[in-house]
Parts: structure tokens; sequence; C-alpha cells
């Protein structure tokens, strides 16, 4: 069965990363996807996503690798298929599985013997009912793995190749050997378990990181009230190995295609299995707060929004990567427009000129572009260009040389020097400090 090539289905994030890096272990790879035009920009050579390094591991391995739209082409080579579509929030904040059931779906029709391995994030219970599926659909000799990634955007490839552990559910346990087998080469943890706590190793796993998030967060909320340095709090706090000093930086809030809507899954899930999951409400009631704080602290500098122009530095949801999706920028922008600010911003990743989800915000092709004659400027994103800029000249090109940092990323009293009042992110006195008088 492992000489054919291996199947995987969406080629997005973790799709792409997943088949480039099969390929990179000597893997033989088909990718399909449903986008014709990520297919033919991926049969041209072109990476369709902004993911660091990813365009050269492909090239390295482009013998490996093929393209198809056709869910025939696919099965006729392939017999282990990997699922990695998307499954995004639905309106009740459940986990929308209707592109999980159209992949799956479509590979049943065809018949065959096939292993599914889902790479989706997809709640606890959906490989019991896509087997339950396949049997109605008198698919009987296929069969069904869990194979959750734990990839970061902007870090994927390592993430992938170098994994701390790598997680397998199953339901017969050769289909686990199978799926085991295609990641030798790769020296890591492996966790060979059932398909249901295969898929809550996944939820658990982002939901323990959101209340991380959150809850150094509110620990910085508490440090401005009390004068404390929430960037030492996390230090001497994550010195404790009991703690570690990972996913401790505080800031305007977690985003991304993956925290929120896993989080509000797992809240959902739980509550459809009658358990209240009291935690994890105050977790996304944190965070939801956490992205409107910088609207208290421009209010508090500036007395008076609206009219205001306000600089947005970063609106990707983190740095190294081009996704926006539930990125804490929208939320931020969307708020100041309302409040009548003017706002421009300015992205590596995103083409100056409008956005579609940030209407009414002007976005600017450099940063000096959009600090030009505004009256605060807030770091969203650490993007690493952001603390090479001439801070001093920002300061000179802006009305008013107001810095909210949103993720703690300049040095304060750098900021201060360069003529900046500067305000972080739970940081108590004296970095609630004014800049010093002009001489
Ligand atoms: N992005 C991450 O950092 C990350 C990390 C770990 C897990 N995940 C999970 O992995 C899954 C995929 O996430 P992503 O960020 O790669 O999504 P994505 O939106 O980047 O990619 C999904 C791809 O699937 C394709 N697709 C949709 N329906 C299809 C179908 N029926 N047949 C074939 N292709 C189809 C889409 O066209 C798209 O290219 C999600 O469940 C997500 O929660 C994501």
């Amino acid at each position: 069965m492992d000489s054919a090539p291996i199947g995987v289905v969406g080629t997005g994030y973790v799709g792409l990363v997943s088949a480039v890096c099969f390929a990179h272990l000597g893997h033989r790879v088909v990718c399909m996807d449903v986008d014709a035009a990520k297919i033919e920009r991926l049969r041209q050579g072109q990476v369709p996503i902004y993911e660091p390094g990813l365009d050269k591991l492909l090239e390295d391995n482009a013998s490996r690798l093929s393209y198809t739209t056709s869910y025939d082409e696919l099965l006729e080579q392939c017999r282990i298929l990997f699922i990695a579509v998307d499954t995004p929030p639905s309106p009740s904040g459940d986990a929308d599985l209707s592109r999980v059931q159209h992949a799956t779906r479509e590979i049943a029709k065809r018949g065959g013997e096939r292993l599914l391995v889902m790479k989706s994030t997809v709640p606890v219970g959906t490989g019991e009912k896509v087997m339950a599926d396949l049997e109605a659909l008198g698919a009987d000799s296929m069969t069904y793995a869990s194979n959750p990634e734990f990839l970061r955007e902007g870090a994927a490839i390592q993430d992938f190749l170098d994994p701390d552990r790598v997680v397998i559910g199953c339901f017969r346990e050769e289909d686990g050997d199978l799926v085991e087998a295609l990641y030798r080469g790769i020296d890591t943890d492996v966790v060979r378990t059932s398909v249901p706590t295969a898929e809550m190793v996944k939820y658990a796993s982002n939901a323990f990181l959101a209340t991380k998030i959150s809850f150094i967060n509110e620990i910085a909320n508490v440090c401005e009230q009390v004068g404390a340095d929430v960037r030492t709090v996390a230090h001497g706090m994550g010195l404790d190995h009991r703690i570690g000093p990972h996913f401790l930086q505080a800031g305007i809030g977690y985003g991304g295609s993956c925290f929120p809507k896993d989080v509000e899954a797992l809240k959902q899930l739980a509550g459809n299995s009658g358990y209240h999951f009291q935690l994890l409400n105050a977790v996304i009631e944190v965070n939801a707060l956490q992205k409107r704080r910088v609207l208290g602290k421009l209010t508090a500098h500036l007395h008076k929004l609206r009219g205001a122009t306000v600089a947005l530095l970063g609106l990707t949801f983190k740095p190294q990567t081009d996704d926006l999706r539930e990125a804490a920028s929208i939320v931020l922008a969307g708020r100041l427009v309302h409040e009548g600010v003017h706002v421009r911003a300015y992205d590596p990743m995103i083409a100056a000129g409008g956005h579609p989800l940030f209407p009414g915000v002007t976005i600017c092709a450099d940063a000096m572009e959009a600090l030009g004659g505004a009256d605060a400027v807030v770091i969203v994103t650490e993007w690493p260009e952001f603390s090479r800029l001439d801070w001093a000249a920002a300061a000179r090109v802006m009305e008013r040389p107001l810095l909210i940092d949103g993720r703690n990323f300049v040095d304060p009293a750098a900021a201060v020097a360069a003529g900046f009042e500067y305000e972080g992110i739970g940081l108590g006195e004296p970095f609630a400090a004014a800049a010093p008088a002009p001489s």
C-alpha cells in the first residue's frame, strides 16, 4: 500500500506544507484542491501562500509532487489520503464540516480500498461520523485515522519536520502503522491512541495555549493597575519549569485561523455533550475585551477619537504569514473607523490601497507613509522590520508622536528617547511615560 503516492486533499497552509514535507521525506505526493487557480499556480512552481522556506523546499522536491483538481485523477494514484481542507466556524460556533464531508463523500463515491487520514482540525466524534457515513455510502473497504496537525504558520516547515509530537488515532492498529511509517525519518514522540482521543489532543492543546494567552493578558491588565511590569512577571513565571516561557507574551489578544475557532468549537462541543466549559467562556471573553483595550488607551491619551488619525502597523494575525483570518487588526480597525477615526495602516504582506476586510482603512505602501500626519501609531503585529524603523524620524512625520505598542515590541526607553509618548500592554509605571519635554 505504501509504494503508491500519498494524496493530500486541500492545499492550504496545512495541506501544502504537509505535502511538501512528505515529499522532502522521500514520498511521492499528489496534491488535490478544488481551487483551480491555486492548482494552476502550483503547477507553475509558484507557492500561493506566504510561508518562509516553502518555495525553496517545493522547488527542491518538485519531482515528487504533482497537482490536480480532479478526484478521479487523485484516486487513480493514491490509496492513503490526507484530508487537509478548512474547517471554519459555523454561525453556531461549531466547526463547519461541510468541506470535510464533501471531500470524504467524493472519495467514497469512487470506492476502492483507501485509508482516509484526517489532518484538518475536527470535533471529537467526527471520525466515528465519517465511518458511519462511509458505511452508509457502501464504501466498506475504506478506513480512517486521525492525525491532527500542530504546525504554526510562519514556522510551519520546522514544525512539521521537527515536531514536538506526532499524534495518530486509529480504529485499526494496521492503519496507525501505515500513517506512522510515513513519518519515518522524523525523530519525535509518537502518540498512538483512539480516534476520539487524538481529536481531543488537538482541541485541548489549542484551548490550553489560548488560555495561557488570556491569562497573561489579564495579569498584564492588573500590572497596569498596580505598577508592575508584565514582561518581567512573565519572565519570572516562565523560568518555572512547571509553567515554561512560551505563550506568555502579553498583547492585544490572540487571532488567526485556529485559536478563535478551535476554542469556540471546543466550548460548543462540551456544551453539546451537556458540559458547561466555564473556563473557556472566560478565555474567549478576555480575548474579545483585550482587542478593545487599545481604544481605551488611545482615548486616554487623545481624549477624543472622532476626527483623529491613527496608524496601524501590522495587520496579519502574526508576523511571517499573510494570513488575516480572525486577526485582531480587523476588530481594532473596525472599531476605530466606527468611532470616526481616520485609519491608515501598513503591513508588509498587504498591498497598498483598500482591502475588503478593512473597509474605510487606507492601506499604505510603507510604514512612514502610514505614520505621516498621524495622531497615534499602534503596533498591532510585531513584524521584525518595525524594530528597524527609524523611530526618531517616525516621530517627526507624525502630528503627535504617541505610540501604543500592542505587542510590547519596541524598547520603551528607546521610544521615549526618540520623542514618543509610549504605552505598552501591562507595563505599569514608568512606561505609561510621556516623552521628555523638547529642549
Ligand atoms: N493554518 C494553521 O496554522 C493550522 C494549523 C493546524 C491545523 N490547522 C487545521 O487544518 C485545516 C486546514 O487549515 P488551513 O489553514 O490549511 O486551511 P486553508 O483554508 O489554508 O486551506 C484549505 C484548502 O482546502 C481546499 N478545499 C476546500 N474544500 C475542498 C474540497 N472539498 N476538496 C478539495 N479541496 C478543498 C481549499 O480550496 C483550500 O485550498 C483546518 O481544519 C485547520 O483548523 C490549521
